[in-house]
């Protein structure tokens, strides 16, 4: 296991996508400044980026926002709210209904505008002096630490070994652990039981579960517990809802770290629409249709990763198990692939700006089987553009 504290991320230390970095346990201290100086990874490019500007008319496999969202009846909650806009903000209702949804106390509950938020509450409100982030995964949480004055440590998996986790490969002396479940761009989903063994006295375990409704009966996830020490669970209701525009997602944690994060908060963060969506995506009608949804999704995945298996010996390789609503593959060329997709009218997720992997890996979002078959019509072009 290398403890050395070099950013081997930087030219020069890549890898192919056999590899993708360093070994399960290798730590490297990300370079300062959260936009990419001194870093080889820009943590601020988001996949939103790819469908901007010139992008705005591709086919979107870029963003891991559910196609077709939101739905009408979650609209017109929505839409209803905006009759109660005089009046500030009133989350208790809201807070009650998170709370009910995970039979947790309201005290365990914070609203938040998106996960994102989240991330900035924890690196500005909390103690703490060795923060580590698990990568691949998503970079604001590494972006915000650094940008509240943090010296953030990486623990880098690796594509040789599914992306999975070995705990021991956290150093003890970490007093903040991040890691996603399901992993933003892994697609990998972590036992819940192997997380939990991060649990310290003494540690804040941040389990960042954007994706858990995606995943049929969220098996795995953690949102509820209240027996792992340090436990936060994030949530959002952006993805699976449709609802990116809006910022509503919540933290699940002990009431003292609630308390916390509450007191770093500003003064109504939550907007009226906001808090609506809140309300109504807990209600039992909603999480049967997003039961409904995860289970679609593992079949378009399916279809997906079968279509994407057939392009190995083009040097296509799938990161399995994927069970988020997106994929990663890794093959050569990928940057120039990236391109000609885009010429081709579809935009896709550029994997080398995610500590851990390179420019040979790129993220899908999961779509219905028709626009599936165009995008897999559309790589086998790409592909054989390359070739030529
Ligand atoms: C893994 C992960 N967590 C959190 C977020 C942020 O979600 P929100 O829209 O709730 O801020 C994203 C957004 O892309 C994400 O991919």
């Amino acid at each position: 296991m290398h403890t050395d504290r070099d950013d081997r991320d930087g030219p020069g230390g890549r890898h192919g996508p056999g590899d993708g970095g360093q070994g399960v346990g290798a730590r490297a201290t990300g370079g300062q400044g959260s936009g990419g100086h001194g870093d080889a990874h820009d943590l601020r490019h988001h996949g939103d980026a790819e469908v901007r500007d010139d992008g705005s008319a591709l086919v979107d496999l870029a963003v891991n926002v559910r196609a077709d969202t939101p739905p009408a009846w979650l609209r017109e909650r929505v839409a209803e709210s905006l009759a109660g806009l005089a009046a500030y903000p009133d989350g208790r209702a809201a807070r009650a209904a998170v709370a009910a949804r995970h039979g947790l106390p309201v005290e365990r509950v914070l609203l938040t505008a998106g996960a994102a938020e989240a991330f900035v509450l924890l690196a500005r409100a909390l103690k703490v002096r060795q923060p580590i982030v698990v990568h691949p995964q998503f970079t604001e949480p590494e972006a915000a630490l650094r940008d509240a004055g943090h010296t953030v440590d990486r623990v880098l998996l690796r594509a040789g070994d599914g992306f999975r986790l070995d705990p021991s490969a956290v150093p003890e002396d970490a007093d903040l652990v991040v890691i996603g479940n399901p992993t933003n761009p892994t697609s990998v989903l972590h036992p819940a039981a192997l997380i939990a063994e991060l649990a310290r006295p003494g540690r804040t375990l941040v389990v960042d579960e954007a994706f858990m409704d995606a995943v049929p009966d969220e098996r795995e996830t953690l949102a509820g517990r209240t027996d792992v020490p340090g436990l936060v669970v994030l949530r959002s209701l952006t993805k699976t809802w449709g609802l990116a525009g809006l910022r509503i997602g919540y933290v699940l944690a002990s009431p003292e770290t609630i308390a916390e994060l509450e007191r770093a908060q500003p003064l109504w963060p939550v907007s009226t629409p906001a808090l609506a969506a809140a309300e109504a995506c807990m209600t039992p009608r909603a999480l049967a249709e997003q039961e409904h949804a995860a289970r679609r999704v593992a079949i378009d995945r399916a279809h997906l990763v079968a279509g994407l298996r057939e392009f190995a010996s083009d040097g296509v390789r799938v990161a399995e198990p994927a069970e988020g609503p997106f994929v990663l593959i890794g093959l050569p060329g990928a940057a120039a692939v990236r391109s000609r997709l885009r010429r081709l009218g579809f935009a896709v997720r550029r994997g080398d700006t995610f500590p851990g992997l390179d420019d040979t890996w790129l993220r899908l979002a999961v779509r219905d089987r028709a626009t599936v078959n165009r995008f897999l019509q559309a790589l086998d072009q790409a592909l054989s553009l390359r070739d030529r």
